[in-house]
């Protein structure tokens, strides 16, 4: 997690720097910081906290150098707080690192014991030690970090920037992303090409274990041997304009209401109206109609997606798929078919766990398709075809239109595999896609449910424990209500299949414990109901999210009943998504907490 900018540059940087730290803060907001050099002579400006904290410590101590590094940072090695703040420094150099050094306490050690005196509990100083180590024994900056870099295990990208050096900054990467910009006169390094935007359009991005040397005429890039090689330098449409919320309070607003729209661009993409079927915008490089299943790995929200679409591939186009969280994945070892169909789904592109399920599955001679929101990010660069989500610029940290826009391209694939291996007739496919050209008007009308929603997130707010419930694919809907919730109101809550219900989790129900059953009048409503009943028999507080015909068939005494219009089955996880976002969003509005930047999370997790 963490991100980091660095610019080599004819005019002050401070200012510049922010700016790109501003886009970066999405990887993590517990503290930031700049290293520029005055005079050529390193100083550094750092806080504890959000961004606006560094710029309050900037007002008050300006810093005026023309080449600097900033970091934002996601704690992992140590507490929030100003010491643990990057870029950290010896008098020799400043850095500044995403990622985490694995071998750091063996380092430390050994540094320790040659004198070195540390400042922070973090990972990464250590790797200004051993840089100011060498340095100290006679090598040059670039001699120094060509030397250590071999010592450090782990995942890393690395800023380096030196006192007594106004025209050098040294860039590395191992495992987390790092690209170089290419200015006029002038020379950048950042996280991603959103950082990089506001100054160039023209990038080229580092493969695993190459170091780069910048001036501001220039880079020179080494891979892991050192051997100097040449990178595609390659322009990016990523936007020079920050994101705004507009006329609403938080992003998450924003973009929650933005889904009829965003969704409705996505099916675009994969829908031909005219031919009532759905169209991949390119061929794939392998056969649907022959696939003996089907693997599918991803993170939080993402992996809820993807659960989704495991119930719309199995149904739909009769392939097993199996399932995992991205992080067990990647170490399970699991038996792939060369030839086989891996998918992976993240909106960042850049979560750790799954790119390493990616690359795991091409290590097994696997094709991975990749399910992504941004077309620039590392995921979508390494997979063998990408099937854009068309969400934009997704910036709350909770994930809300990127879900929806996950579920609508998976929906669209599971179709298309459908027709592919003949398992639906084109008279199914074509009450599929209009199906599906019916989920921006609905989610038009769901998003009408917010001011009752507001009503029932007041005393929601009081709860200690939720527990949501759902069957088929309210079961993944059920759990991402509860994770959107604890992730922005902080109350604990658990989702679980409904019929999971009496084999543990009824013991928790009490009259004090809001319930919230996702019930679509769908082929297991009847039973989804029954599990109701056992809920209501032990005095819990049931709010039911239904259709028209499931109020009428449910026939009883809720707290609270969401109607929702009748829908086909396949698309209701979309639109029974706007309540669940909902209620998670007015709960933690009414709670106070940070909606759009709650504690402890950052929004793009490229650590494991
Ligand atoms: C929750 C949320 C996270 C992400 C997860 C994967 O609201 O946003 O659970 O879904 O960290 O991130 P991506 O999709 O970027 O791989």
């Amino acid at each position: 997690m963490c991100g980091i900018i660095g610019i080599v540059g004819t005019a002050p940087v401070a200012d510049r720097l922010m700016e790109s730290l501003k886009r970066l803060e999405y990887r993590g907001y517990d503290s930031a910081g700049i290293a520029t050099l005055e005079s050529s002579h390193l100083v550094r400006c750092r806080a504890e906290g959000k961004l606006r904290n560094l710029e309050t410590a900037l007002t008050q101590s300006p810093l005026a150098g023309h080449s600097g590094i900033g970091h934002t940072r996601w704690a992992t090695h140590g507490k929030p707080s100003v010491a643990n703040a990057h870029p950290h420094a010896t008098a020799q150099v400043a850095v500044v690192h995403n990622g985490i050094i694995e071998n750091y306490r063996e380092l430390r050690d050994e540094l320790i014991a040659e004198g070195a005196n540390f400042e922070s509990e973090t990972d990464t100083e250590v790797v200004a030690h051993l840089v100011t180590c060498e340095m100290r024994k006679g090598a040059g900056p670039v001699d120094a970090v060509a030397a250590i870099l071999p010592r450090l295990t782990g995942a890393f990208a690395l800023g380096f920037l030196f006192d007594g050096e106004d025209d050098l900054m040294i860039g590395a990467r191992k495992g987390s992303p790092l690209a170089i910009g290419f200015g006029k006169g002038e020379m950048y390094l950042g996280s991603d090409a959103i950082a990089l935007a506001p100054f160039t359009d023209t990038i080229s991005y580092l493969e695993d274990g190459d170091w780069a040397v910048l001036n501001k005429q220039g880079v020179v890039i080494h891979d892991a041997g050192n051997k100097v090689v040449s990178r595609p330098v390659q322009k990016t449409s990523a936007s020079a304009f920050l994101v705004e919320k507009g006329n609403f309070r938080h992003f998450m607003a924003k973009e929650m209401h933005e889904q009829p729209e965003v969704v409705s661009h996505t099916l675009a993409h994969y829908l031909d109206l005219a031919a009532e079927t759905v169209q991949l915008p390119g061929k794939l490089p392998f056969d649907i109609a022959t696939l003996d299943r089907v693997s599918i790995a991803a993170c939080g929200t993402a992996y809820y997606a993807g659960l989704v679409a495991k119930y719309w591939i199995e149904r739909i186009a009769r392939i097993p798929v199996e399932i995992d969280v991205a992080s067990e994945f990647r170490y399970r070892e699991a038996p792939l078919a060369p030839g086989g169909l891996m998918i992976v789904i993240s909106q960042s592109g850049e979560t750790a766990d799954t790119l390493a399920s990616l690359r795991y599955a091409k290590a097994c001679g696997q094709h991975v398709l990749a399910v992504v929101n941004v077309p620039t990010s590392t995921i979508a660069r390494e997979a063998d075809v990408v099937v854009p989500t068309l969400a934009g610029p997704e910036i709350g940290v909770a994930s809300t239109k990127a879900f929806t826009c996950q579920l609508a391209t998976l929906a669209a694939l599971a179709v298309l595999a459908g027709r592919e291996r003949g398992t639906i007739s084109t008279d199914e496919e074509r009450r599929l896609v209009h199906a599906l050209v019916e989920v921006p008007r609905l989610m038009n009308e769901a998003l009408k449910l917010g001011p009752q929603i507001e009503q029932i997130a007041r005393t929601f707010a009081k709860a200690q424990d939720v527990l949501y419930l759902g069957r088929g694919t309210s079961y993944p809907l059920a759990l991402e209500g509860a994770l959107k919730l604890k992730e922005i109101s902080y109350i604990h809550a658990e989702g679980y299949a409904a019929g999971e219900l009496k084999h543990g989790p009824i013991a928790l129900i009490d009259e004090k414990m809001p319930v919230v059953v996702i019930a679509p009048h769908d082929p297991v409503f009847e039973k989804t109901m029954s599990n109701m009943q056992e809920v209501a028999a032990r005095g819990g507080r049931i709010i039911l999210l239904t259709d028209e015909t499931g109020r009428r068939a449910a026939g009883f005494e809720t707290e609270a009943t969401l109607v929702l219009p009748d829908m086909d089955p396949l698309i209701a996880p979309l639109v029974y998504a706007i309540p669940v976002q909902l209620l998670a969003y007015h709960t933690a509005v009414q709670m106070g907490t940070d909606v759009d930047q709650p504690r402890n999370l950052a929004k793009s997790v490229t650590v494991e």
